[in-house]
């Protein structure tokens, strides 16, 4: 089968992966910074154009205070420190989400990144901070009614954060977590699932490979039949 236009990662299993070796769960989500590095070098090299990232869902606030403001800042600090150098390969960075309620820093730092990368043409690796896939439906739907054009699926998605951004065909998540914890609901509808046992820290490029692997084994149908030849 054709090669995965989008993939899309669940990234979980930080807190885990520390407590499993007995350090605070803030060292899980600084380790999963060197997973997103691999996966992006991965994703490159497979020639995958579209990446996304989930990084801070809409209820993730519910963690403690701490926490939330170390991942903040964590991400600030890897946008700021990672963007040249994904300029220089080509990668065109995007943020999907809410950008209200962020610290000014963040959204500073989302702002540069999207900027300086503008002209990135080898891939689009999207982060989804602060995500929520009800609140971007909703979100469309209010864009929609005060649009006043006729509801369309079309015409909905006018109203998502990113409206060119292709469906996933893949949505990949550590941890093995069975669940979707409010990613890409809308535009998940057909998308392959693959599942590891691994925390996201040890996600590696041969993982992401295997996924993309196990992907073109699929029969995607689509509600329709499988297709026989001959
Ligand atoms: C990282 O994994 C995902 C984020 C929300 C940043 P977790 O922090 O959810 O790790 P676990 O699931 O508690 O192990
Ligand atoms: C999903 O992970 C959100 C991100 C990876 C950013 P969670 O750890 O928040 O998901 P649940 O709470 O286990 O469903
Ligand atoms: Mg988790």
């Amino acid at each position: 089968m054709a090669d995965p236009r989008h993939v899309a990662i669940i990234m979980d299993g930080n807190g885990r992966w520390a407590e499993a070796r007995g350090l605070p769960r803030a060292a899980g989500h600084l380790a999963g910074r060197e997973a997103i590095r691999r996966t992006v070098r991965a994703a490159v090299k497979e020639g995958v154009p579209w990446l996304t990232l989930y990084a801070f869902s809409t209820e993730n606030w519910r963690r403690p205070k701490e926490e939330v403001r170390l991942l903040f800042n964590l991400f600030e600090e890897v946008l700021w420190e990672e963007t040249p150098e994904l300029v220089k390969e080509g990668v065109r960075i995007h943020v999907i989400g809410e950008r209200e309620g962020l610290p000014e820093g963040l959204r500073a730092a989302i702002e540069y990144a999207e900027v300086a990368s503008r002209e990135g043409r080898r891939l689009r690796l999207v982060a989804a901070l602060n995500y929520g896939g009800r609140r971007e439906i909703l979100r469309a739907v209010e864009h929609l009614v005060r649009s006043g054009l006729p509801v369309t699926e079309e015409n909905l998605r006018r109203g998502f954060y990113l409206p060119e951004m292709p469906d996933p065909d893949l949505i990949i998540r550590t941890s093995g977590e069975l669940r979707v914890s409010n990613f890409l609901l809308w535009q998940a509808a057909y998308a392959e699932l693959w599942v590891t046992e691994k925390y996201w820290p040890d996600f590696s490029e041969e993982d992401f490979v295997e996924a993309v692997r196990a992907y073109r084994t699929r029969e995607r149908r689509f509600g329709g039949i499988p297709q026989r030849q001959g």
